[in-house]
């Protein structure tokens, strides 16, 4: 008989033990943030289905980088939304590109203090949307590599300390390694959106991007919602392929997905907050029916307690600055 020997409330009594019995922590310094810089505005413009985050101007996006900084979030990742689109998404590679401005202004003005990742991808960039190069209907694995070992040097030439490859081209992780290496890059990490879904988590996203596919959509290339081998054996070959973070994305309705990907492999694991899962704490935060900042405490706890190391969520910024008081909440 164990009880009443064994009564779990005693660790529950007083705040300091249950601190002390704590398995899973968060600081500010687990969180990336992810951050839009559009060309060619004036004027920072609001995303409407994601309160609070901006598509940035130069000047805008290195004051919220400042007070990122000021309150412990170190990371940053950048996406870009170029002026003019086409069909090749040569803004992703330009050397005065959007995002490669962004990363030389941030650290010109941050130096050391300030981690720069930067996606890779061309769904921002295209004119029809799609993360990589269209032969006919379909997104060319091949040749969209070429492309993307381009970008990846351009944006480490610009200052990007880690290259986040998001399109889900098989073979895009060992490609942007060898372009690195070729250009003597071999400091630079990757980061690999190693398990990604086709997901509706990123429907606001494409708004704050403008890179919702014009046509047809992402399946036959982001992963089918059902699969969570799949998931190990793409994270793997990311792995043996050079990658030094996988990530999997979304992170909510993908939790296990981070435990098994977590358990398969030995690097550090990272998940993405996607932008719907931001929108519906935001929308119902709103209206009174949640209390967001313990919503928020829980959310992240979750992922990290599912076993990702590090988490890039729009909601960074103030969850690092209501940590330092999470604990009277909990
Ligand atoms: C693709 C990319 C997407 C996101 C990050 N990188 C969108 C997509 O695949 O459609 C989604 C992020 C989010 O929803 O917050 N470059």
């Amino acid at each position: 008989m164990t009880f009443p020997s064994q009564r779990p409330r005693r660790l529950r009594a007083k705040p300091a033990l249950r601190r002390l019995a704590r398995e899973t922590r968060l600081g500010p310094e687990d969180l990336v943030y992810p951050l839009f810089l559009r060309e060619g505005i004036e004027q920072p413009v609001p995303i409407d289905a994601m309160p609070g985050q901006y598509q940035h101007t130069l000047d805008s996006i290195a004051r919220e980088v400042e007070e990122a900084l000021r309150v412990g979030v170190q990371s940053v990742i950048l996406f870009g939304i170029p002026l003019r689109k086409d069909a090749q998404g040569s803004g992703a590679w330009a050397d005065d590109g959007i995002v490669q401005q962004g990363l030389r202004r941030l650290r010109e003005a941050f130096g050391d203090a300030v981690l720069l990742i930067a996606d890779l991808c061309l769904c921002e960039y295209t004119d029809h949307g799609h993360c990589g190069v269209l032969e006919g209907q379909t997104v060319a694995n091949d040749a969209t590599l070429d492309v993307y070992q381009r970008i990846a040097v351009s944006q480490a030439a610009a200052g990007a300390d880690v290259i986040a490859p998001s399109g889900m081209m098989d073979g895009q992780v060992g490609a942007i390694r060898a372009a690195l290496d070729r250009e003597g890059l071999t400091d630079r990490a990757i980061l690999a959106y190693a398990a990604k879904y086709a997901s509706a988590f990123y429907g606001p996203f494409r708004e704050a991007a403008g890179s919702a596919p014009q046509f047809g959509d992402r399946r036959a290339y982001q992963m089918d919602a059902g699969n969570v081998r799949e998931a190990v054996r793409e994270a793997a070959l990311d792995v043996a392929e050079g990658a030094d973070v996988v990530m999997v994305k979304p992170a909510l309705a993908f939790l296990d997905v981070i435990r098994a990907v977590g358990e398969a492999t030995q690097v550090p694991i990272a998940a993405y907050n996607v932008s719907g899962e931001y929108a519906m704490v935001k929308a119902a935060a709103a209206n009174g029916w949640i209390d967001e900042r313990r919503i928020v405490r829980e959310i992240l706890l979750g992922i990290r307690r599912a076993g990702a190391q590090m988490i890039l969520t729009y909601h960074a910024r103030d969850a690092a600055r209501e940590i330092p008081c999470w604990e009277e909440l909990g």
